[in-house]
């Protein structure tokens, strides 16, 4: 009923508007009794994963909140989890406005947000001053003007500097909206990448007797053979997990709508089979071994249904949470 009337009021300004205005409130209002307006009770369903207990396989996904500003408002919502970010190590103003784009029709998001973020000094400063004390995962990227080559150096900072701060690292290398970012999800770039993090993933274990998971976050518009190729990578540098999937270029089931045609990541219903596909690919080939956070389109218990049928242990969701508001991780958990 609440997120009725906030929906209403925030559709009919422009979508980046709506989503500083939403932000600005959970942030303002987290620790006053106007958080009863989006805090809810979930039951718990724990799932044990990577050596974490998760208590509901629902979590917020990247980029909703990139600067982890509003950890303690989300989690009152009761998702199993929250990953904040995609941060970068410099602050970064991202692509011009407008840059985020509502297709209601398609119940799906087009986005080039670009990166823009506060920096990661800035995130860790309030993860610190977050109450939060679930679980955290914290995504990384690179800043737009390193180039891919230097890439390398921008993650290991990040993962240095945000390590003893999160529950599991996420390596974001599938955002359409940071040029060339994508190229590192092939052949020996991502060797490369994978074993510099990988060594660096075990100094920092051992610097600080903690282990946290490395995950790697990975695009939809694959083959069936570039999935082969990015598992198979995975695998052999012994990464921890992957979440499948970012948001696609692909545009054929938004033709001829409004917005249809702007550049950027489509997310929402017009990404679930692709990222069902890929996850599903994953289990396949990886025999179960490696394991996977799905997400992409998930709006409904069905939806969330379909993921986990796939081969996902756990669940995120960004543009089903934008459509249907904070009672979705609730009807999601309750319809499992
Ligand atoms: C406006 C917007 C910004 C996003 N920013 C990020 C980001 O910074 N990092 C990231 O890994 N994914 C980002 N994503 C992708 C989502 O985390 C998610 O992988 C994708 O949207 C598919 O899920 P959905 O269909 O539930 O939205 C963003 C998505 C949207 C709509």
């Amino acid at each position: 009923m609440f997120y009725d009337i906030a929906r209403r009021y925030m559709f009919s300004r422009d979508a980046e508007w709506a989503h500083e205005f939403a932000l600005n409130n959970l942030r303002r209002f987290a620790h006053t009794p106007l958080s009863m307006a989006w805090s809810q009770s979930v039951a718990d369903k724990p799932v044990n994963f990577l050596g974490l207990e998760f208590k509901n396989p629902v979590g917020l996904a990247a980029g909703l909140d990139k600067n982890a500003e509003c950890i303690d408002a989300f989690a009152q919502m009761g998702f199993g989890f929250l990953e904040v970010g995609t941060v970068t190590p410099r602050p970064q103003v991202g692509n011009d406005k407008p840059r985020i784009f509502r297709l209601p029709q398609a119940h799906a998001i087009i986005n080039r947000m670009g990166f823009n973020n506060k920096g990661v000094d800035n995130l860790v400063n309030n993860v610190k001053a977050a109450k939060y004390d679930g679980i955290l995962g914290i995504n990384i990227g690179k800043n737009k003007d390193t180039p891919n080559e230097q890439g390398k150096d921008d993650y290991i900072h990040c993962m240095r500097k945000v390590f003893e701060h999160a529950s599991y690292i996420t390596v974001n290398i599938s955002s359409p909206n940071t040029p060339g970012l994508r190229d590192l999800q092939y052949g020996d770039a991502l060797d490369d990448l994978l074993q510099s993090l990988k060594n660096e993933q075990m100094d920092l274990i051992a610097k600080h007797s903690k282990s946290v998971p490395m995950l790697v976050k990975i695009a939809p518009d694959i083959d069936a053979v570039q999935v082969a190729q990015i598992a198979e990578s995975l695998v052999k540098n012994r990464i921890d997990g992957v979440i499948a999937t970012n948001t696609t270029l692909e545009r054929t089931a938004v033709q001829g709508m409004q917005y249809g045609t702007e550049a950027g990541g489509l997310s929402g219903r017009p990404v679930r089979e692709k990222s069902t596909f890929v996850v599903g690919e994953l289990k396949r080939l990886t025999e179960g071994k490696l394991p996977i956070i799905g997400v992409g389109g998930i709006d409904s218990a069905e939806a969330a249904k379909e993921k986990l049928d796939a081969g996902a242990s756990l669940l995120q969701v960004y543009t089903g949470f934008i459509y249907e508001g904070p009672t979705l991780v609730k009807r999601i958990v309750n319809g499992l």
